[in-house]
């Protein structure tokens, strides 16, 4: 069954944070997992899952970083994981499956945005290889640990996907690099492997849904230069956000929301935003959003799928 991108009436809206959606559910005995999980938008994810009573797993390529952010929130635990490095995914997810713990919750949070031409794993483009790949790699090489009839996987798209469709012919910019449709591309590859991962799950129930989480200043801007900030409308010329900004605790409840929320039963493969199912985009104005027909066509999902189950040698789901 293809979900449709319509509204369903969730209750909450652009203003609500991760503990609004999170009011009267109770996470004690479940265990997440979310990538970054230690800034921006990721903290902010896994403070409300932990304050909701889960455990929360929070890979991390700074692991020291990440152990001073997540101080004093009881209930989380870091584990090292860079995710442009296929042997070090591996690695994890090896370490993870020999504890025999489950995971009821994976959020594919981690991600760069518009940084220099960059390759990495065998001489992928680094916003394909660690947004896309490394969590294509990690899901599929954590598939056994997924609890059967109840796991959701949420993927933290953009609006971004906007900028570009899948590049199926230059999939990592031989022919000329485009640092905005290099992130396009990445997350339009997020919203399409949740989309696919949720058809090829759906027989064990495991369900993925994907997200825009709105408009956030976080450390992800860490390669645009405030003047480029300024004219893109961003920030205000003494650096606050701009009108229609979210808050990070704001920018965090979409994923919290499609991680637990008992509405989206039944509605897997789902592209997200604003805490409830999002319309398809009639506008080109990242900050309205919505969904472009090329980030949730099934058979693109398929294609992509296929592609980066070669290009990672792994499928655990099909
Ligand atoms: N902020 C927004 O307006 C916005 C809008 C749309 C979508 N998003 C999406 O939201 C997600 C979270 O972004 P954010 O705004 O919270 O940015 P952020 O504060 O920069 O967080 C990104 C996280 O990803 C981690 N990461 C980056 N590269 C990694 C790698 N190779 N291996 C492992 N971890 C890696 C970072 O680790 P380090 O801190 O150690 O570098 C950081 O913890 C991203 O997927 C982004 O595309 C954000």
């Amino acid at each position: 069954m293809i979900t449709e991108q319509h509204r369903i009436g969730s209750g909450f809206g652009a203003h609500s944070t991760a503990d609004d959606v999170l009011t009267g559910i109770d996470l004690t005995g479940r265990t997440a997992l979310v990538t970054g999980g230690y800034s921006g938008l990721g903290l902010e994810t896994t403070r409300a899952l932990a304050r909701a009573g889960a455990r929360v797993v929070v890979p991390a390529r700074r692991p020291d970083t990440a152990r001073a952010a997540l101080s004093g929130v009881t209930g989380t635990e870091v584990w090292e994981l860079e995710l442009a490095d296929p042997e070090g995914v591996r690695a994890f997810a090896d370490r993870f499956l020999d504890t025999g713990r489950a995971l009821d919750i994976l959020i594919a949070n981690a991600g760069v945005m518009a940084c220099p031409e960059t390759r990495v794993g065998p001489g992928w483009e680094a916003h394909f290889g660690i947004n896309h790949l490394g969590h294509f790699a990690l899901v599929n090489r954590l598939g056994p640990a997924l609890v059967p009839g109840g796991a959701r996987v949420v993927s933290v798209a953009s609006s971004g996907h906007f900028l570009s469709d899948i590049r199926w012919d230059d999939l990592h910019f031989r022919a000329g690099y485009d640092r905005w449709l290099a992130y396009a591309q990445s997350k339009t590859a997020n919203a399409l492997f949740a989309r696919h991962l949720d058809t090829l799950g759906a027989d064990r129930g495991v369900h993925a849904f994907a997200l825009h989480p709105g408009s956030i200043l976080t450390p992800l801007q860490r390669h645009i230069p405030h003047d480029e900030q300024l004219a893109q409308g961003w920030i205000t010329p003494d650096g606050k956000p701009a009108e229609g900004f979210k808050t990070p605790a704001q920018g965090a409840a979409t994923a919290v929301w499609a991680a637990t929320s008992p509405l989206l039963d039944g509605h897997g493969g789902a592209y997200c935003q604003d805490c409830d199912i999002a319309e398809p985009a009639t506008t080109d104005d990242m900050l309205i959003g919505g969904v472009k027909p090329w980030a949730v066509d099934p058979k693109a999902a398929a294609r992509l799928w296929e592609v980066s189950s070669e290009l990672t040698c792994l499928d655990s789901f099909s």
